[in-house]
């Protein structure tokens, strides 16, 4: 079996519908995953069904708002059933990043950011990870950010929700990884997606402040989830992969 071969197996991509999440459920259907992509925007989860399908490959869409804890644990029975019984692949794509001071944060904000970011994570985890572990394999794939492992001024509600979401991740991968279910993480670094694209020329002051002075594309972040969801990274348990064109490293 070739390392990026992921046939037989299926793929749950939460914010499969946009940005990063649509390119990861790209590449893992073009590596052979049945993906099961997730998002609240059906038109969106169609289209890239749609681009799946039109490639060869196998979609399927699932409409779910993540702040809803009930809609939460439903997802997660719903791609078992629709993925023929089993999940193999959880990549917790989806992610709001609203920025600005600490005082303007209203508490439904906080709580808005903290269920997305952090509560659907671990309510998916909770659900797909036992399974995982009885069937003795599988891969968990949670995207963080860069600014959750340096304070930025106006980043302190997202930052620290995916700080949360990194720890997670450590904390999975010591609960899971005895059961041979490998927990990781991608810490991106500016990139341009539909979510960032109201940034305009601020995204691209915030990337020149990185090793690579540009930001990074959806296909090379894709590839980092992609990566440690494979069996190229059959032994790599609990990291946080920086794809942030060296911003972590200076
Ligand atoms: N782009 C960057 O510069 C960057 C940098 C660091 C980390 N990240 C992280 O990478 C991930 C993807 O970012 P992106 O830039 O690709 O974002 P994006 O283009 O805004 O896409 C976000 C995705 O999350 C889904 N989503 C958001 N809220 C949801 C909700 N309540 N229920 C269900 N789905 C929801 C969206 O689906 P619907 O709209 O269909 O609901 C969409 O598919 C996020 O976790 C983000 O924090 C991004």
């Amino acid at each position: 079996m070739a390392n990026s071969d992921f046939s037989g197996q299926t793929a749950l991509v939460t914010g499969g519908t946009s940005g990063i999440g649509r390119e990861v459920a790209l590449q893992l259907a073009a590596g052979g995953a049945h993906v099961v992509v997730t998002g609240r925007n059906t038109e969106r989860g169609a289209a890239t069904v749609d681009a799946i399908r039109h490639s060869g490959g196998a979609a399927d869409f699932i409409a779910v708002d993540l702040a809803d804890a009930d809609a939460v644990a439903h997802l997660a029975a719903e791609a078992v059933r629709v993925g023929g019984g089993h999940v193999d692949v959880l990549v917790n794509n989806a992610g709001v990043f609203p920025f600005g001071p600490t005082a303007e944060v209203d508490t439904e904000t906080f709580d808005a950011v903290m269920a997305v970011n952090v509560r659907a994570p671990f309510t998916l985890v909770a659900a797909l990870a036992p399974g995982m572990a009885e069937r003795g394999h599988g891969a968990i794939v949670n995207l963080s950010t860069m600014v959750a492992s340096f304070g930025m001024s106006g980043m302190s509600l997202y930052g620290s929700s995916k700080a949360a979401l990194q720890l997670l991740t450590k904390a999975w991968a010591a609960e899971f990884g005895p059961s041979g279910v490998r927990v990781n993480a991608v810490s991106p670094g500016p990139t341009r997606t539909e979510g960032t694209d109201v940034m305009g020329d601020s995204l691209d002051a915030l990337a020149a402040t990185t090793p690579a002075g540009r930001v990074s594309t959806v296909t090379e972040v894709a590839a980092g989830i992609v990566f440690l969801a494979s069996a190229a990274a059959s032994n790599v348990h609990g990291v946080i992969l920086p794809v942030d064109g060296g911003r972590l490293a200076v």
